[in-house]
């Protein structure tokens, strides 16, 4: 399994980005994390509980197009997608020697960039699933998979994402997790 559309409701008819976007904390090319800025204003719209808590909550900003890569020491995560800009996320299988190369971390509390072995060339890989998000929708995606993000048009986009870390699985925390809205 690639990814799985979930129905998380939350509770606003709009939702105030500027109340959300802190602090910058990290990047690679072409995606941005930042901090939850008010938190209290952000449980009054996410007002459900997991029963498998997130390590990490960000704002996340992709502003250009993602190449296929498997992410940094996590297997899973869940993206509410505030403007999904109608980017396609793809999903990958490698072939036969595919290979792995390099990306650029940058750590903004430590101002260093990490090298990370994540990224794969188009050519090494097959394309097995993929899906458009509409603004509002909310997806797990199995980033322990291959993954890019295809951009349709010149529009960031940008999105809540809830991250566990690889102490669980993607198909443990889809057959596990619950979350109780408040
Ligand atoms: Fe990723």
């Amino acid at each position: 399994m690639y990814f799985k559309k979930v129905d998380l409701k939350i509770s606003a008819d709009a939702i105030d980005v500027f109340k959300l976007k802190g602090e910058h904390r990290c990047s690679f090319p072409g995606i941005k994390h930042f901090e939850i800025l008010d938190r209290t204003y952000f449980d009054s719209i996410f007002n459900f509980n997991f029963n498998i808590l997130p390590i990490n909550i960000f704002f996340v900003h992709i502003h250009s197009p993602l190449g296929p890569h498997t992410d940094y020491e996590q297997f899973a995560c869940l993206n509410y997608y505030i403007n999904s800009s109608d980017a396609k996320t793809c999903f990958w299988e490698p072939k036969e020697n595919a290979v792995r190369v390099t990306n650029d971390r940058y750590d903004v509390s430590t101002n260093t960039v990490e090298k990370v072995e994540q990224l794969y060339k188009y050519k090494d890989l097959i394309m097995v699933d993929s899906f458009v998000a509409n603004n509002n929708d909310s997806y797990f995606l199995n980033i322990s998979k291959i993954h890019s993000v295809e951009f349709t048009k010149p529009v960031a986009r940008t999105a809540i994402q809830f991250q566990w870390d690889n102490s669980i699985s993607y198909e443990e925390l889809i057959n596990k997790l619950t979350f109780k809205e408040m």
